[in-house]
């Protein structure tokens, strides 16, 4: 299986980099998107990938329970419990918590960051054996028709709060035998009182997948392809549409 050494030094700029991302919308329209395809009221949901915990205290905030699974130590360690949210330091590709839920969801790319045909299968195995027949697995991936569209593309961001400014900088690199992006950061962060500044790089690889290649680990795990459609706006995925949302239900 792949190994990635990433969120370990980015994890702590996680939140200030995606902080006004519309978490909230997100929720709401996962939350409608489940509901439609059959997910109960105060239902169990395992969420792969959990990060920070920004999704998961939100899907509590609509009565349902969530357990989070996720690997990096550094992102775990900003994600806060409550009596309805807990979270268990794990890999999504062999999490094995004992407990049938509701919906297993992984958001914001996670299956992309399963790489190779082992992860992929691992990923949605866990989803399969944490499910029970009707369960649901929601997530979204990158869509190789926008990727080869679109094409990745060098990118600068910056972010400040009171404390620090970041600048990010995004070098993608594509690895077409792979259907994979390597995505090369580098960050510099400035010290807002002092101006002291601090860089280091991170490389993440991304997988991208095709409609087809996603019904076929469907189908090969027991699930079959309920939905899907451009993640927030329910628009049919195009050569446009890079982030792709499915919902599955198991046999
Ligand atoms: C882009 S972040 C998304 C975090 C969170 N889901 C969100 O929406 O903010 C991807 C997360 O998936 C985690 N991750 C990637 N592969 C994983 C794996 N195999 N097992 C557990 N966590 C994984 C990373 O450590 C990171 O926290």
């Amino acid at each position: 299986m792949a190994e990635q050494n990433t969120f370990s030094r980015y994890a702590a700029l996680y939140d200030l980099i995606y902080g006004d991302r519309d978490s909230v919308g997100e929720v709401e329209w996962i939350q409608d998107n489940l509901t439609t395809h059959g997910l109960p009221s105060s239902a169990t949901l395992l969420e792969l990938g959990s990060g920070t915990g920004r999704h998961a205290h939100l899907l509590a905030g609509y009565g349902h329970t969530v357990t989070g699974v996720e690997t990096s130590k550094e992102m775990l360690s900003l994600a806060h419990e409550s009596d309805t949210v807990h979270f268990v330091r794990g890999d999504a590709r062999t999490a094995r918590l004992d407990q049938i839920f509701d919906c297993v969801l992984a958001l914001f790319h996670v299956v992309s960051y399963q790489v190779t045909p082992a992860d992929i299968d691992g990923i949605f195995e866990t989803a399969a054996i944490h499910t029970g027949s009707g369960g649901l697995f929601g997530f979204d991936i990158w869509f190789s028709p926008a990727v080869h569209y679109l094409k990745p593309e060098g990118r600068e961001l910056s972010k400040s709060n009171d404390q620090i400014s970041v600048m990010r900088k995004a070098n993608p690199v594509e690895n077409l035998r792979e259907s994979s992006v390597t995505v090369n950061y580098s960050f510099e962060i400035t010290d807002a009182n002092t101006g002291e500044q601090e860089r280091f790089d991170e490389s993440h690889l991304m997988r991208h997948f095709s409609a087809p290649e996603i019904e076929l680990y469907a189908t090969k795990h027991g699930f079959t392809v309920l939905y899907q459609g451009e993640f927030l706006t329910d628009a049919e995925p195009s050569r446009d549409t890079w982030g792709v949302w499915f919902t599955l239900r198991k046999d």
